[in-house]
């Protein structure tokens, strides 16, 4: 199983740490246009090796592609993170040409390549991989979803008093901080509906707090989040390597799917081998359905601002 992740910065490298550290891929090869970076994150992640106790052999290139070849699953990261009081969607000047550019020269190479997309504004990038590259909708997968749900579960935890481990939870819809939409009514603390444990004020509270995950992060760091990102990444590419068959929401084409149409959004899927392997479609509740339709209008708004 070989894994090409493109860009090398922080979410890219700490995506290709948590592969290697879980062990399950032969290779990682990260690629990033800064001369050098790919090569030097290579060396420094592959010395931790025989403390972490990983086989997997990870290589650096500045842009070369043709040492990409081959790859079963390519990692899109390249491109700007956002800056306290930005949207993600203030950045798709620069980062639809890097997105388009990156995933044709992927494509090239490794012509059988699954692609996960994380770069922002991620639904209008995975969008901008669909229409410019002839991939089969199971092979352009966006994660957001399962970086959303990891953080309302954080969030969950936190309201319940209890271990993450006890906790269940789904984010759905666009990866935006008003364009999430956290599934409340679903979350469970160890199959018990997490309503009977805290209010609906508190509950809430916690969706709003899951919302402005990313921009919290921001706002402290000053620059975007790294280790979740990193680590859903992950998990991600794990599920397809070791064909899992796991549900994560993941942006994905809707073809009539909850009513919408031609925009990638995040939904329920299972993922294995094939990439997306099938898009579950669960009962919503007209409040839910209404959120994931206005949801989809700002992911609409936001592709409408590609050149395509
Ligand atoms: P970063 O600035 O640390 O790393 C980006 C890297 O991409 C840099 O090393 C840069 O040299 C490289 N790059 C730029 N253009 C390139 C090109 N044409 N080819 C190859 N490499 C290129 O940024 P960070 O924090 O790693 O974020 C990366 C992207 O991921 C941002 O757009 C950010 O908004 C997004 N992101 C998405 C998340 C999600 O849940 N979908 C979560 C966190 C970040």
């Amino acid at each position: 199983m070989k894994v090409t992740v493109v860009g090398a910065g922080a979410v890219g490298a700490s995506c290709a740490e948590y592969i290697a550290i879980k062990d399950f891929a032969s290779e990682v090869v990260l690629l990033d246009i800064k001369e050098g970076y790919a090569e030097g994150k290579a060396m420094d992640l592959m010395q931790t090796a025989s403390l972490n106790g990983f086989d997997t052999k990870i290589t650096g290139t500045t842009n070369d592609y043709s040492k990409t070849a081959g790859s079963d699953i390519a990692v899109i990261t390249s491109g700007i993170p956002r800056k306290p009081g930005m949207t993600r969607e203030e950045l798709i000047g620069i980062n639809a040409g890097i997105v388009k550019t990156v995933s044709s020269s992927l494509i090239e190479h490794s012509p059988n390549a699954i692609i996960i997309v994380v770069s922002n504004p991620m639904d209008t990038m995975t969008y901008l991989v669909h229409k410019t590259t002839d991939l089969p909708k199971n092979r352009i997968i966006g994660m957001g979803g399962a970086l959303d749900s990891a953080r309302f579960k954080y969030r969950l935890a936190e309201a319940l008093g209890a271990p993450i481990s006890d906790v269940d939870g789904m984010v759905i819809g666009g990866h935006s901080d008003k364009g999430m939409v956290p599934l409340t009514r679903l979350a469970t603390r160890n199959s018990v509906p997490v309503s009977e444990f805290i209010s609906d004020e508190r509950l809430e509270q916690v969706a709003a707090d899951t919302k402005v995950g990313g921009a919290t992060l921001t706002g402290l760091l000053g620059t975007s989040a790294w280790y979740a990102p990193g680590a859903a990444v992950s998990g991600l590419v794990q599920a397809i390597a070791c064909d899992q068959k796991k549900i994560f929401p993941c942006s994905t084409l809707l073809e009539g799917e909850y009513g919408l149409n031609d925009l990638c959004i995040g939904a329920p899927v299972v993922l294995g081998r094939n990439g997306i392997e099938k898009i579950v479609e669960i009962e919503l509740s007209d409040a839910e359905k209404a959120k994931l339709a206005e949801s989809a209008e700002g992911v609409k708004k936001t592709n409408g601002l590609l050149e395509l």
